[in-house]
């Protein structure tokens, strides 16, 4: 009997709180959101010296944060330095980092710690694609995928991680892929890598809720094919539902999230409802879906970088 009492009360708290949340999220749906102040905050973006990273490193310089800036390519990474510079970052610092090598990770780590101090906001960025069919894919690039989109996150949430947990304050981004969502033909290294990339942010996520770290934020970025060069020729059969995304657009937009301090951004939106497709659709229909949008093509016209990094 007291256990049915005791049972039925945790229910109604569970329904009532349910209830308050839901309400709660469409309350704040209506109203314009509010944007926290990343001024003076020590922001460490990871592959900062090309593409989204750079645009991301000028869009917080324009707001007075102080940037730490990774890059294994030293030249770029120094051009997104100047740009900085000139958009009016706090401060800046460049470091050259091959995040796929732990011991590297670790030294740069400790480097920014006693040079900068502690990092607040960690956006791990940095990424490569074979862009290979599984099979034609050599044993050596596929570790390196793995290296670069996944390992390195464990390696700098390892680094930075406890002194946002010793602060009560930080956030953890994760530039993860709309590959980390869905399997794609052709890119079985790097979906394998970024599904790794997006469990791991949600599980230390979790882990800071269960532990009642309420300081520690998070935010998992999915986007479909930007315009930076990285996907350079592949396609899109439905560009009014699955548009390439420029470049500065998926920048503004992840800013505009990591401000809200919004856990998931899947851009374009038209993948929420794919996922929620995905998530009840039988098998056949789902794979329909995918040969309309032309999705197992996509990587048909993909052109591979020479540079090797
Ligand atoms: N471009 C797209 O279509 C697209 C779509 C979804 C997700 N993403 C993700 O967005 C992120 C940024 O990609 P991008 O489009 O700006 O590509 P990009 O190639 O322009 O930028 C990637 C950056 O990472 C750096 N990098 C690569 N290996 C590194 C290493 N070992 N150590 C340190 N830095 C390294 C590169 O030098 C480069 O500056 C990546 O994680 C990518 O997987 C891109």
């Amino acid at each position: 009997m007291s256990f049915n009492l005791q049972s039925s009360k945790k229910l109604f708290i569970f329904l009532g709180k349910s209830l308050f949340t839901l309400l709660e999220a469409m309350i704040f749906a209506l109203l314009p959101k509010q944007q926290k102040n990343v001024a003076g905050e020590i922001v460490l973006i990871t592959g900062a010296g090309s593409g989204l990273g750079r645009l991301l490193a000028l869009q917080f310089a324009g707001r007075g944060s102080v940037l730490v800036l990774w890059d294994v390519n030293k030249e770029g990474n120094e051009e997104t330095y100047k740009m900085a510079q000139e958009a009016g970052a706090a401060r800046v610092h460049a470091y050259t980092c091959d995040c796929s090598q732990k011991e590297e990770v670790y030294r740069v780590a400790d480097q920014v710690k006693k040079e900068v101090g502690d990092v607040s906001i960690l956006i791990n960025n940095a990424g490569i694609v074979t862009g290979k069919n599984f099979l034609d894919c050599p044993d050596e690039l596929m570790e390196k995928s793995f290296d670069v989109n996944f390992k390195a996150h464990l390696w700098t949430y390892k680094a930075f991680l406890p002194a946002m947990i010793a602060n009560d304050h930080g956030h953890l981004v994760c530039i993860s892929s709309s590959a980390g969502l869905v399997g794609v033909n052709g890119l079985a290294d790097y979906c394998a890598s970024k599904f790794a990339a997006f469990g791991l942010a949600e599980s230390v996520f979790v882990e800071t809720f269960v532990q009642n770290q309420k300081g520690i934020k998070t935010t998992i970025v999915c986007p479909f094919f930007i315009k930076t060069g990285m996907f350079e020729g592949c396609t899109t059969a439905c560009p009014s539902l699955l548009p390439i995304l420029e470049p500065e657009y998926a920048a503004e937009k992840i800013v505009e999230a990591i401000l809200q301090e919004k856990m998931y951004l899947y851009m374009p939106k038209f993948l929420y409802f794919l996922m929620f497709l995905k998530s009840f659709l039988p098998l056949k229909t789902a794979l329909l879906i995918g040969d309309y949008l032309d999705i197992f093509h996509a990587m048909d016209g993909f052109l591979e970088r020479k540079k090797k990094l």
